[in-house]
């Protein structure tokens, strides 16, 4: 057991904690989060922090806003009780998509939330981050920012469901961006990938067309994407593929947000669909946990 180190969680993933402090083979530490009457920021540690490195495992989701306060309010008071280094596990990094001003006056929140990061955290860890205009983690965090990446345990969630169909089985990523998961997860599943081409025309409507000659005939596609918002952009990768033959189709997000009803409009195209459970969501089947524990296991 690693005395120096403790992990907790605040509002959120206490299943994705207590696995990734078993992992790590170090204790698992309860805090409290609730409020005062009024309505104020209540956190309790119910245990000894001091000399400590703690690990906070906390996502941006359901409410990004508060998991952001809750963060800062708890790395604050285990500095205040003497914990050596803080450093954040967030499964699901919010705000990173808001990385320009899209109309005047608009906030700007990726810096923003990135500068209350490197003022108030050691080392922040985060899965498949949306890095855009953003590029690189660097190009905002000046703490050590890390992504990990969830292609391990999809590709093997993949390759362990759909062993039997694997001669006819295809990843396919839904717009260029997307080609970072679907080559590596193709390559650990061992079967082909392709990539679309995606217009964006608004938040909610999208057109993808094929970059490639591909045959999808009678095949089982896998589509794979960071995020599944609206649904949308699955949707319409979804459509394509049944239009060019394909047999079964099956979509896999990152991180599941769902909004807007896309669960039950994406029930209509889909064979299956699944998620990480880098935020809670019934569609969760893969576990991040692995991806935490094996990288804590390098430096801790
Ligand atoms: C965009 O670049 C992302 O990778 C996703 O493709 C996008 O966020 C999905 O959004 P929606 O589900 O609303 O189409």
């Amino acid at each position: 057991m690693v005395n120096k180190v403790v992990v907790t969680n605040l509002n959120t993933c206490e299943k994705i904690a207590k696995k990734i402090s078993k992992g790590i083979d170090c204790e698992y530490m309860k805090t409290e989060v609730s409020t005062f009457p009024d309505g104020d920021l209540y956190l309790k540690f119910k245990g000894d922090v001091k000399g400590k490195k703690v690990i906070i495992v906390e996502t941006f989701q359901p409410n990004s806003t508060k998991a952001m306060m809750d963060i800062i309010f708890a790395a604050n008071a285990a500095k205040q009780q003497g914990a050596k280094k803080v450093v954040v596990c967030a499964p699901y990094l919010a705000f990173m998509r808001q990385d320009k001003m899209f109309n005047p006056g608009e906030c700007v929140s990726a810096p923003i939330m990135a500068k209350l990061f490197n003022e108030n955290v050691d080392k922040l860890l985060t899965v498949d981050p949306h890095l855009h205009r953003i590029l690189k983690m660097k190009d905002v965090f000046t703490i050590p920012a890390k992504n990990l990446t969830a292609n391990s345990v999809i590709g093997e969630f993949v390759a362990r469901r759909y062993k039997t169909s694997k001669k006819n089985l295809m990843i396919m990523g839904p717009d260029w961006e997307s080609y970072q998961w679907a080559d590596e997860i193709a390559k650990i599943v061992g079967v082909k990938d392709t990539v679309l081409h995606k217009d964006r025309h608004s938040a909610r409507n999208v057109d993808v067309k094929l970059t490639e000659e591909v045959d999808l005939k009678n095949k089982t596609i896998v589509i794979v994407d960071d995020i599944i918002s609206t649904g949308n952009t699955m949707i319409k990768a979804c459509i394509k593929s049944r239009k060019l033959g394909a047999k079964k189709v099956i979509a896999i997000g990152v991180h599941g947000l769902f909004v807007e009803n896309a669960l039950k409009k994406m029930d209509k195209h889909f064979d299956e669909i699944f998620s990480v459970n880098t935020l809670d969501h019934p569609t969760n089947k893969i576990d991040v946990s692995p991806v935490f524990i094996e990288e804590l296991s390098k430096r801790i």
